[in-house]
């Protein structure tokens, strides 16, 4: 990026989308931590959202509770001895909505107008300094279409499944390879097909398939797409 005299450099706005299990939230915070930025997941505020609504008891139908409801919801992401915490309404919530239960359901209410212009101000606010990797589905086309390095990270729907199937096992979840799989196809059709912020990929995006890739390899490739694309301002390597 080009300094013009008297202005100050800021950090660069990065980022990344694509579906669940494409491995974005593993290279987003890696990627962050290299360059010394901010990661912003903003599937996490989602999943918060969704976690408080239900404890809340509203119906994701009734769009006047839904409305309502947006206006007292507080998102917060914040590291603590450099784990990502999420606090919905001071609440901290970081396991509680990692269940296959409300992965679904945070697919259902992150498709609710009143969710994502609530959502979208939100990480707009965050990542407004720059000096962020913001991972999601709508970053690069809707929250932020001007980010200087848009990236679109996607794998197989097996490979993806297998590797949400994995993390669910070690968390202690009860739940079987096909039926993870199914629930990752569903989630994509949901995500893809809604009418408001749809997940697809920008049109000035690098696209980046990670399957049959470890995190290395991806991570690689991601630095060489922001080298090309920005520059690569305080980048070290
Ligand atoms: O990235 P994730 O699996 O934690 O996301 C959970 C859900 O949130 C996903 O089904 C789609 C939704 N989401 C969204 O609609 N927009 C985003 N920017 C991020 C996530």
């Amino acid at each position: 990026m080009v300094e013009a005299p008297g202005e100050q450099v800021r950090g660069l706005v990065i980022a990344i989308d694509g579906p669940s299990g494409a491995g974005k939230s593993t290279v987003s915070r890696q990627l962050a931590e290299r360059l010394g930025y901010l990661q912003i997941d903003t599937g996490a505020m989602y999943r918060a959202v969704a976690y408080l609504m239900n404890q809340a008891g509203i119906d994701p139908a009734d769009h006047d509770a839904v409305r309502r409801f947006c206006t007292t919801v507080d998102v917060r992401l914040d590291s603590v001895a450099g784990v990502q915490r999420v606090i919905a309404n001071g609440q901290d919530v970081t396991r509680q909505i990692r269940t296959p239960e409300m992965s679904l359901m945070t697919s259902r209410v992150s498709a609710l107008a009143p969710v994502r212009d609530a959502m979208m101000l939100a990480q707009r606010r965050m990542g407004a300094a720059g000096g962020v990797v913001l991972e999601g589905r709508d970053i690069g086309t809707v929250v932020f279409p001007d980010a200087d390095v848009k990236l679109y990270l996607s794998a197989s729907t097996e490979e993806r499944g297998r590797r949400r199937h994995a993390e669910l096992v070690a968390r202690g979840e009860q739940v079987t390879l096909e039926e993870t799989i199914n629930a990752v196809a569903e989630r994509d059709a949901q995500d893809s097909q809604r009418d408001l912020a749809p997940l697809r990929m920008a049109s000035d995006a690098i696209a980046i398939d990670s399957s049959g890739k470890d995190v290395a390899e991806v991570l690689d490739m991601m630095e060489a797409a922001c080298k090309i694309r920005s520059g690569m301002v305080g980048f070290s390597s």
